[in-house]
């Protein structure tokens, strides 16, 4: 039986991640959006790219909940992206009635799917995704980690002129202004960054990564970053469906872990078919703490303001 995976939203995100989801072939593909016929026509579309690309894949597009009933992945990319000079937090309301109504209806229908949250403010969405659901914590989780470190690590790598599949690291805390790349975490070959470039290079690297989201919506003018974002969740899926026991930095919802009670914080987790199987707890400095917490007030700010 193939896996059936139901995309939230057919906007620049949802319908580049079906397309990268086609590809993979990693399941039965339903496109689910508000907009009437976009959702149909899109999945039409990457239906009839399978006898080029070689995939049997059902991909459809709905404007009915019910047909997306029994899936094993929702992925929530349904809401309004971020114009230039506006930030993530501005969503905030706009997109929690997004969220609640969408994942209302779609957790309804489909009680044993893993949800992957990627409409931002990613951490108040997620926070948003889970109480709505009821969804026990291990099947809900955020992207943003994933995309945070391809950027961390596509700045190095270019920085060092080394492959990025030499360069290794993770970003922790809330998806916004205050993430926390790790430097002390961070090698090219096993080798720690912090040997190979100054700190004055390194620290330009990170300001640019926390910035990385604000960067591509200045260039675009209209709407924001959606090649790599999809990327993002696609490695996510993988993990999951083939049970690989993949480290990858997710927004949790952390129970005590870092200290941190009832709030989803970007952390490095275990991915496997029962979704987060094991949340990472690393050693951090007072430093590294200190940024860890300020990230998670600022999520604990938003998260107060809409009461979930
Ligand atoms: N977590 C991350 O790292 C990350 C990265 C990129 C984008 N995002 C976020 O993802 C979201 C989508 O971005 P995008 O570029 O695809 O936007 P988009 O405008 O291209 O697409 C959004 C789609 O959502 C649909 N939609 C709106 N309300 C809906 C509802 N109630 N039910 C179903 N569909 C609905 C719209 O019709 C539209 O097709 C934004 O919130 C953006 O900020 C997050």
């Amino acid at each position: 039986m193939r896996k059936k995976i139901t995309v939230i939203g057919a906007g620049n995100v949802g319908a580049t991640l079906a397309h990268r989801l086609a590809d993979k072939q990693l399941g039965d593909i339903v496109l689910i959006d508000i907009l009437e016929g976009v959702p149909q026509g899109k999945g039409l579309d990457l239906l009839e790219s399978g006898p080029i690309e070689g995939y049997d894949l059902k991909v459809t597009g709905t404007n009915d909940y019910a047909d997306t009933a029994n899936s094993d992945l929702i992925v929530m990319t349904a809401g309004f992206p971020r114009k230039p000079g506006m930030s993530r937090d501005d969503l905030l309301k706009a997109n929690y009635d997004v969220v609640k109504d969408a994942i209302g209806k779609a957790a309804k229908v489909s009680p044993n799917a893993i949800l992957i949250v990627v409409t931002n403010p990613l951490d108040a969405m997620a926070q948003t995704a889970f109480r709505v659901s009821g969804f026990p914590r291990h099947r809900v989780m955020g992207m943003a980690g994933v995309l945070d470190t391809a950027r961390y690590r596509t700045f190095i790598a270019e920085a060092l002129n080394v492959s990025v599949q030499n360069v290794q690291g993770f970003v922790l805390g809330g998806h916004g202004d205050t993430m926390v790349p790790v430097p002390r975490y961070t090698t090219v070959a096993g080798i720690p960054v912090t040997e190979l470039m100054p700190k004055e290079q390194l620290d330009e690297i990170i300001e640019r990564t926390a910035n990385g989201g604000a960067e591509i919506v200045k260039l675009l003018k209209t709407g924001s970053a959606f090649y790599a974002p999809s990327a993002a969740v696609v490695e996510m899926a993988d993990a999951i469906f083939n049970d690989r026991k993949k480290i990858l930095p997710c927004a949790a919802y952390l129970e005590g872990e870092y200290g941190i009670q009832g709030l989803f914080v970007g952390v490095p987790v275990k991915l496997g078919a029962k979704g987060i199987e094991q949340i990472i707890e690393i050693k951090l400095t007072p430093e590294e703490k200190a940024a860890l917490d300020k990230s998670a007030a600022s999520v604990k700010s938003l998260v107060d303001v809409i009461g979930v």
